[in-house]
C-alpha cells in the first residue's frame, strides 16, 4: 500500500521514514519547496548515520531511501490507501486541506490527521465521507517514540480504527485507542507534570532544581519537569497547557502558569534560545538542587498524586482503557512506571488521602479526586481517612 504523507516538517518527516522502514512506498507533499528540500537531505543524513553507526545495513539505507517520493503536487495522492497529514496546527486550514485530499484520494482511501489539540471530528466534519477520517498521533521524534494514538472521531466508520492500529502495528509501533477528546491520552495526563511543577514553584516551596532533582533522583523520571519544558519549548509547552485548559472549558486542573508565560513572552524559551528556566550558554552556573529528602518526596508525591489522578480520570471517562493509559505514558513520554501501576503501589487509598488533603489545604476544584479513585479504594476495602 503505497502512504500518503503532507506536511514535511519535523513530524511528516520523521513518519516518512517510519512508513519507509516498514516497506511502504511513501509520497511525501509539502506547499514549500524549501521544506520539502530540507526533509530529503536530512532524510538522507539520517539514514546514512544509521548505516554508518551499523543500526542497519548500507543496502537497507539505500532503499528506504529510495521509497520516499518528494513531490510538488498532491495528485500522487490518487494510489494511496493511506494518507498522513502532518501540517501546521491550524483547524481552518487542515479543513481546506482535508477537502482537498478527499477529492484526490481513492474512495476507501483512509485519511489521517496527526493533529496534537484540535478535534478530529471538526476536521472530519470537512469531508463528504467522513467515516474514513480518524486522528494517527505520533510523537516527536516519530522514528524513537514507539506510542501511537489511534482516535476514531464520532464520525468514523467501525472498521477503520482496528485497520489502522493494526496498519500501525506493523510499523512496530504500540497503538492505543484514545477517545476524541482534548490531549488525548498522553498530552491530558502528562498536564500535572509540568502544572504542578510550576504551582510548587511559584508557591516557594522549592527552586527548579530541586524539583527536578526530586522527580528524576527519587521519582525515576528521565528528566525533571523544567529541564522537559526547556527541552519541549516554553512556548510549545505553554500553548498545549492552554489549548487544553480552553478545551475543558476551562477546568482548574489544566490551568496555565504565568511563570511559564512570562518565560514564553520574554524569549526565554528553553534549549532552542539558550535560556529557558535553566541558562544554555557557558557563563553562569546552573543552581544546584537542595537535597532534602523530605523536601523531595513532598514535591514527588504531590505532583505523581496529581498525575495519578489524571490518570484515573482518563479511565473513569473512559478516555482510554486501564492498560493502554499505562502504555500511554511509559511509552509516550517515558515515565518510569504506569501510573496506575504506580496507583497500586502507593496503595490507592493513600492517593485518595492524599488527594483529599491538598483539596482540604487549598480549597480548589484544582484537587479534586476523580471518583474512580474513591470508588477503587471503597471496592478493595482500603482505608481511608
Ligand atoms: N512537533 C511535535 O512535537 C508534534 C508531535 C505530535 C504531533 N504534532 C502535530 O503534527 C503536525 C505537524 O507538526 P510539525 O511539528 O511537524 O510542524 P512543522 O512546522 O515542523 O511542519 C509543518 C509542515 O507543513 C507544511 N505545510 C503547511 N501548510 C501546508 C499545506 N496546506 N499543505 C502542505 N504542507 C503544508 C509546512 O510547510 C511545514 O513544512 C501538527 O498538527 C502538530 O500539532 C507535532
Amino acid at each position: 500500500m503505497k502512504i500518503g504523507i503532507l506536511g514535511s516538517g519535523s513530524m511528516g518527516s520523521g513518519i516518512a521514514q517510519v512508513a519507509a522502514a516498514a516497506g511502504h512506498e511513501v509520497l511525501v507533499f509539502d506547499t514549500n519547496p524549501a521544506a520539502l528540500k530540507l526533509a530529503q537531505e536530512n532524510l538522507l543524513k539520517i539514514l546514512n548515520r544509521l548505516a554508518e553507526k551499523g543500526n542497519i545495513d548500507d543496502a537497507t539505507s539505500k532503499a528506504i531511501f529510495g521509497r520516499v517520493y518528494f513531490m510538488n503536487n498532491m495528485q500522487a495522492f490518487a494510489e494511496c490507501g493511506l494518507v498522513i497529514e502532518a501540517i501546521v496546527e491550524d483547524l481552518a486550514i487542515k479543513k481546506s486541506v482535508f477537502e482537498k485530499l478527499e477529492a484526490i484520494t481513492p474512495k476507501d482511501c483512509i485519511l489521517a490527521t496527526n493533529t496534537s489539540s484540535l478535534p478530529v471530528a471538526a476536521i472530519a466534519a470537512a469531508c463528504e465521507r467522513p467515516e474514513r477520517v480518524l486522528g494517527i498521533h505520533f510523537f516527536n521524534p516519530a522514528p524513537l517514540m514507539k506510542l501511537v494514538e489511534i482516535i476514531p472521531a464520532i464520525q468514523t466508520g467501525p472498521a477503520v480504527a482496528g485497520q489502522a492500529k493494526m496498519l500501525i502495528e506493523s510499523w512496530d509501533k504500540l497503538a492505543v485507542l484514545a477517545k476524541d477528546t482534548p490531549g488525548f491520552v498522553v498530552n491530558r495526563v502528562a498536564r500535572p507534570f509540568y502544572g504542578e511543577a510550576l504551582r510548587i514553584l511559584e508557591e516557594g516551596i522549592a527552586d527548579v532544581a530541586t524539583i527536578d532533582w526530586a522527580m528524576t533522583e527519587l521519582g525515576g523520571f528521565r528528566m525533571g519537569p523544567f529541564t522537559l519544558m526547556d527541552f519541549i519549548g516554553n512556548d510549545v509547552n505553554y500553548t498545549v497547557t492552554e489549548t487544553v485548559f480552553q478545551a475543558f472549558y476551562y477546568d482548574p486542573r489544566y490551568k496555565p502558569a504565568f511563570t511559564q508565560k512570562r518565560l514564553a513572552e520574554a524569549g526565554w524559551l528553553g534549549r532552542k534560545s539558550g535560556r529557558g528556566f535553566y541558562n544554555y550558554t557557558e557563563g553562569p552556573q546552573n543552581p544546584s538542587p537542595a537535597k532534602d529528602k523530605n523536601l523531595g518526596k513532598t514535591i514527588l508525591y504531590r505532583i505523581l498524586v496529581m498525575l495519578i489522578n489524571e490518570a484515573a480520570d482518563a479511565l473513569y471517562f473512559n478516555i482510554a482503557s486501564r492498560d493502554d493509559i499505562d502504555l500511554a505514558m511509559t511509552k509516550g513520554v517515558n515515565y518510569p512506571k504506569g501510573l496506575l501501576r504506580w496507583a497500586d503501589e502507593i496503595g490507592i487509598a493513600k492517593c485518595v488521602t492524599m488527594m483529599d488533603a491538598l483539596h482540604v489545604e487549598y480549597l480548589e476544584d484544582r484537587y479534586r479526586c476523580s471518583p474512580l479513585l474513591r470508588k477503587m479504594a471503597r471496592e478493595r476495602k482500603e482505608f481511608y481517612g
